[in-house]
């Protein structure tokens, strides 16, 4: 077998692996077999490359590729040893920077390539010329957009800038303009390649990827996340098409449609469009922004907590990103426990969106050992908290806001949210009383059936714990299921 047979053999293979990865992805049970899959397929491919490179490249390049990716894979490990997990979308978000930052560098050296030895010295027949000269500038179009698109995500993410809509006058006039702008330059590109077409084309697609994300406001922020995952596949597909390399071109096509399908499913969960979210916001009107005086909140100690728990009839728990970000999970799932054996039935109630990442509940969750037959998805447990005793809203707030169902002027309005609002008692438990990730001020807190349970939530339900332990001690409240306000 020559060894360009056995590089295209390895590429079958580690497109195969990758396929395999994505399937196994998609549950909790096989995640974990996903990943060995996807590694083992990165691991080949790597291998391949550079086996074939070595062939037409000096030793002293090949020491380069392989010092690159030694300091690669110890900068990644390194960051993947310390992130935590509610900061994985940001490091996901840096993540697909790379990828489009890659994708212009292929692009740019590609053209100068051409630019400085002419068609004779590439693989590019001068009749294929102006297909390349596409190539590079749509290659160059979609890393760039998803660079910068991707660096305003990671400071979104990270609260490095604020997370409300960017909301210049004209903005879809903009988006759509500059796409209009791009059509005409690969155009005039394809005829008449230059370098200040290729230096305005990456202007213009850095401005409209800053543009696109900037323009979208916090509570749809998962779906650009998963968009730009889309975009990063499409820009390594491109670059694939730039270096001739058919496993890159796969991958970023297995990378783009399902980023691009997660993206949809996505803005289904939360009822936005598809086309609107990808286009930046387009249609979106800017949110009135108003703060209406919301009234009085109540608050409750964990003792009382305790003893409305105690007497429940059925519990539903709702939880969200203030629980993983105490580490909350694990005496969650011992207070389910205890609920349980005490007669209580005890739910969870899991918003698609709820924390940072697809699935971060389930998987804070299922790490804690709460049964998956208790773990409910919205559409499942929505019309169960009217018949509900106790609701327990652990560290979430934008996904138990019932401004998104019931006020038309607000930033989230239309979103669909676990209405929590509708069960007998809703202890919240946070800090204060600072609203979520959308920046958007929650009524719930300020309702009749609803009180405040302050202190970081893995404290507070420890103390809750506690008291029932307590409580234990003098038996279970007998046959009183109930529960009772703790507000006079
Ligand atoms: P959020 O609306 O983000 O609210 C979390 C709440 O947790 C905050 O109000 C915070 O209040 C509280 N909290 C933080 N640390 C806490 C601690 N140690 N103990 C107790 N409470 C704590 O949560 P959510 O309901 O899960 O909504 C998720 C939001 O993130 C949505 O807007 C969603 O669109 C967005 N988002 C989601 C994703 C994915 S894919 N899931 C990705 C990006 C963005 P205090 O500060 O007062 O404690």
């Amino acid at each position: 077998m020559t060894s360009m047979t056995a590089s295209h053999a390895a590429d079958l293979v580690a497109a195969l692996l990758f396929i395999l990865s994505l399937a196994g992805l998609s549950q909790h049970r096989t995640s974990r077999a996903g990943v060995v899959h996807g590694i083992a397929g990165m691991a080949l491919a790597l291998a391949a490359t550079v086996v074939v490179a070595a062939q037409s490249i000096t030793a002293g390049a090949v020491a380069l590729i392989v010092l690159a990716m030694a300091l690669g894979a110890a900068l990644g490990l390194w960051r993947a040893r310390r992130v935590e997990m509610t900061q994985m979308p940001e490091l996901i978000a840096v993540l697909h920077s790379f990828v489009g930052l890659a994708a212009v560098l292929v692009g740019w050296n590609s053209y100068l390539e051409v630019e400085a030895h002419g068609t004779a010295q590439t693989r590019i027949g001068a009749d294929l010329l102006g297909i390349h000269h596409a190539e590079v500038f749509i290659g160059i179009f979609i890393g760039a957009v998803t660079f910068t698109g991707s660096i305003v995500a990671f400071l979104k993410l990270s609260a490095r800038i604020a997370s409300r809509p960017l909301m210049l006058p004209g903005k879809n006039a903009l988006n759509v303009g500059a796409l209009g702008v791009f059509v005409a330059l690969t155009v005039w590109f394809t005829i008449s390649p230059g370098l200040p077409l290729m230096i305005a084309v990456t202007v213009l697609a850095l401005a409209l990827g800053w543009h696109l994300v900037a323009s979208i406001g916090g509570g749809d922020m998962p779906v650009v996340v998963s968009m730009l995952n889309s975009y990063s596949g499409w820009a390594a597909a491109a670059a694939g098409f730039l270096l001739d390399n058919n496993l890159l071109i796969v991958t970023g096509a297995l990378v783009g449609s399902s980023g691009a399908y997660l993206s949809y499913i996505m803005c289904k969960a939360m009822n936005r469009s598809f086309l609107s979210v990808i286009a930046g916001g387009f249609g979106i009107e800017a949110p009135s922004g108003r703060d209406e005086e919301q009234g009085e909140h109540h608050e409750v100690r964990a003792e009382e907590a305790a003893e409305m728990l105690a007497r429940a009839r059925s519990v539903i728990i709702t939880p969200g990103y203030g629980m993983a970000v105490a580490q909350a999970q694990h005496p969650v799932a011992e207070l389910t426990r205890r609920l349980r054996e005490r007669g209580v039935e005890v739910r969870f109630g899991v918003h698609p969106v709820a924390g940072r990442l697809p699935g971060h509940m389930n998987v804070l969750l299922a790490e804690a050992k709460v049964p998956y037959d208790i773990v409910l998805e919205l559409d499942e447990i929505n019309d169960d908290f009217a018949d509900t005793s106790v609701v327990l809203v652990i560290g979430a707030n934008d996904t138990v806001n019932p401004a998104a169902a019931e006020d038309p002027a607000s930033p989230i309005a239309g979103m669909p949210v676990l209405r929590v609002w509708e069960a007998e008692h809703v202890i919240v438990f946070k800090r204060s009383m600072a609203s979520g990730y959308a920046g958007v001020q929650n009524p719930l807190f300020f309702r009749e059936n609803s009180s405040m349970l302050f202190g970081d939530a893995k404290q507070s339900v420890e103390e809750i714990l506690h008291a029932l332990g307590t409580n234990d001690d003098h038996g279970p409240a007998p046959g009183t299921r109930r529960a009772t306000s703790v507000r006079g």
